[in-house]
C-alpha cells in the first residue's frame, strides 16, 4: 500500500483544546488514517491549554521573517494516541487567557485574521520546498476557515503540494475587511471574485474553497445542502460550480473514549447484553443535578452549544408545556446569553424537574449521554453532529431534525423500522415547536412500551460508528487529488 504523507492543519484538537466537534474529529481521524498507512501529522496553534498538556517535546524549526507575521517556532511532540503533533508556538498571538477564538468575555479576538493567517501560512510553508523540516507532506489537509488561507499561500509557494479542505461548519467563514489582504501579504490578484473576495470582504473560507483541489464536508446530506440556499450561506454558487469536487464523508467517533463498557466518567458500566448499569447512571445523574430520583420518569438530555444553529430555543419554549407530562430535563451547554438565562429561569421555575449546567464539562457530557433516556438535538442545520452518535452508542435514542449528518445517522422509529431492526431515534416532521413537542410525546410513548424500547436501544447500541470507514474515504480523496491509483 502506497504511503501518503499528510499535514492536517486545524485550530483545535482533542484532548488538548476543544470547543466543539472539530476537536473530536482532529483528535480521532488522524489516528484512524495512520492505522491505514497514511502518515498524518497535526498542526495546531500553541494556545496555553495546548502548551500545558504537551508531553515530551522539542523545538524543531523557527520562522523569524514570515512577511506580515511575528516570529514563531514549531514544537514537535507526540499525542497520547501516537499521532505526531506540530505545535505552532507564537506567544504574542496564542498565549492568552480565553478561548481559541474569543476572549474571556466571549468577544472574538480582534487579531483573529493574523492568528489564523499565521496558522495557514505555516501550513503552506510546510507544504512547499521552503519547509525547514525533513518531513515533507504530499498534501495539506485544511479544516474550516481558520486554515482557509493555506491554499492561497500554497498557490504562490515554490514546490507546493496540493491541498484539500474539510468544511465542518459553513456558517463560520472568517470574513474580514479587505484591508487585511495587504497586512497578511496575500497576492493582490487573489482579491477577486475568482479568489478570496466575498461581497466586498475577504473571506478565509471562500479562499479555502476556491483554492482547494478538493472539498470535503462531514456528511453526504450536508454536502448537498450547502450547494443551495439557505445552507450555502452565500457560498452555494461556488460550491455548486465545484459540485464534482465536493465529497460528503460522515464523521466517526472515538469508540474507546465513548464506550459505556469502560467510560471512566460513568457511575456504572453497561452494554447491550447487560443493561442494568444504565439505570445506575440515571440515578447518579438525577442525584448530581438535583433532579427528583425517579427511575420510571423519562429523562431528556441535552449537551450542546447554546446557539441558534442547535435549535434549542424551541425546546426552551416548549419546556413549560413539557412539564405537564411526567418528564425531566437536563441541559449542559454554553453559548448565547439569552438562552443561558432562559435555561436558568426554567431551573428556578421547575426545581427537581429541570436541571442545567451552563459551562463546558467533559465528564458531565458523558454522564448525560449515559444517564438520560432520550437525547434532544433539534438542530436547524448540522454538518454532521457527534452527540447523536454518542447517544445511540450509549442506548439513549436521539430526537433530531431532518438535516445534515443527523439525517444520515438516525433512522426514524416506526413500525417498519422497528420490525427491520434499523430504528435508532426519532426525526422531527417539521422544525417547529409543535413538531418537537409531538416528537417528544411520540418518543415517550415508545419508552413506555418496554419491548419496543428495548429493541430500539439494542439497534442504537449495535451500530458501528468507528472511524475506519470514514478514514478509508478520506484516503480515497487524497489518492484522487494526488493522481495515484487506489
Ligand atoms: P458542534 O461542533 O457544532 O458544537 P458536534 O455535535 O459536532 O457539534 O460536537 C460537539 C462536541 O462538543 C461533542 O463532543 C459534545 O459532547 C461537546 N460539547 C458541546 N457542548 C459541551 C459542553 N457544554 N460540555 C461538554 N462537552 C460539550
Ligand atoms: C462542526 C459542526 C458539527 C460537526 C463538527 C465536526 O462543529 O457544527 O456538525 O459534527 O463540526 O465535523
Amino acid at each position: 500500500m502506497a504511503e501518503i504523507k499528510v499535514l492536517f492543519a486545524t485550530s483545535e484538537v482533542a484532548p488538548l483544546i476543544k470547543t466543539g466537534g472539530l476537536a473530536d474529529v482532529s483528535g480521532a481521524l488522524p489516528a484512524a488514517l495512520r492505522a491505514i498507512k497514511v502518515d498524518v501529522r497535526v498542526l495546531v496553534p500553541g494556545y496555553p491549554q495546548v502548551m500545558a498538556k504537551l508531553g515530551p517535546h522539542e523545538a524543531v524549526a523557527s520562522f523569524d521573517d514570515l512577511p506580515g507575521y511575528p516570529p514563531c517556532r514549531l514544537i514537535f511532540s507526540i499525542m497520547e494516541n501516537g499521532v505526531p503533533l506540530l505545535v505552532l508556538d507564537c506567544p504574542l498571538l496564542y498565549q492568552r487567557t480565553g478561548g481559541p477564538y474569543s476572549d474571556p468575555t466571549g468577544h472574538d479576538w480582534p487579531d483573529n485574521p493574523l492568528r489564523f493567517g499565521l496558522l495557514s501560512k505555516v501550513a503552506a510553508v510546510l507544504g512547499s520546498s521552503e519547509s525547514p523540516l525533513m518531513w515533507r507532506p504530499d498534501l495539506v489537509h485544511c479544516n474550516d476557515w481558520q486554515t482557509g488561507l493555506a491554499g492561497v499561500y500554497l498557490s504562490v509557494a515554490p514546490g507546493a503540494v496540493p491541498n484539500v479542505i474539510t468544511i465542518h461548519n459553513l456558517a463560520f467563514q472568517g470574513n474580514y475587511r479587505p484591508t487585511k489582504v495587504q497586512k497578511l501579504h496575500l497576492p493582490p490578484e487573489s482579491f477577486s471574485v475568482n479568489g478570496i473576495e466575498l461581497y466586498g470582504n475577504m473571506s478565509f473560507l471562500k479562499a479555502g474553497l476556491y483554492y482547494a483541489y478538493h472539498i470535503t464536508t462531514v456528511s453526504p446530506t450536508y454536502a448537498r445542502e450547502i450547494q443551495h440556499e439557505p445552507l450555502g450561506f452565500g457560498l452555494q454558487g461556488l460550491l455548486h460550480s465545484r459540485s464534482r469536487d465536493v465529497t460528503g464523508i460522515l464523521n466517526g467517533i472515538e469508540t474507546d473514549e465513548w464506550d459505556p463498557e469502560t467510560d471512566k466518567h460513568l457511575a456504572a458500566h453497561y452494554s447491550v447484553a447487560r443493561m442494568a448499569g444504565k439505570a445506575d447512571n440515571k440515578r447518579a445523574l438525577q442525584q448530581r443535578m438535583g433532579l427528583q430520583e425517579d427511575p420510571g420518569i423519562p429523562l431528556l438530555g441535552v449537551v450542546s452549544r447554546l446557539t441558534h444553529q442547535k435549535g434549542l430555543d424551541l425546546l426552551l419554549e416548549i419546556a413549560p408545556k413539557l412539564m405537564e407530562l411526567p418528564v425531566q430535563l437536563v441541559i449542559l451547554g454554553s453559548g448565547e446569553p439569552a438562552m443561558q438565562h432562559a435555561a436558568y429561569h426554567l431551573v428556578e421555575s421547575y426545581p427537581g424537574k429541570i436541571a442545567a449546567m451552563i459551562g463546558f464539562d467533559e465528564g458531565l457530557s458523558h454522564q448525560i449521554e449515559a444517564g438520560a433516556d432520550i437525547f434532544i438535538m433539534p438542530s436547524r442545520f448540522e454538518p454532521c453532529g457527534l452527540n447523536q452518535f454518542y447517544s445511540q452508542r450509549y442506548g439513549t435514542p436521539p430526537i433530531v431534525n431532518n438535516t445534515g449528518g443527523l439525517a444520515d445517522s438516525v433512522v426514524d422509529c416506526n413500525p417498519d423500522t422497528l420490525k427491520d431492526g434499523t430504528a435508532s431515534g426519532f426525526i422531527l416532521p417539521s422544525m417547529t415547536t409543535d413538531g418537537l413537542f409531538d416528537t417528544i410525546k411520540r418518543a415517550i410513548e415508545v419508552y413506555r412500551d418496554e419491548k419496543k424500547w428495548k429493541s430500539l436501544r439494542k439497534n442504537c447500541m449495535s451500530k458501528d460508528f468507528s472511524w475506519e470507514t470514514s478514514a478509508r474515504a478520506y484516503r480515497k480523496v487524497y489518492l484522487k487529488v494526488l493522481g495515484r491509483p487506489e
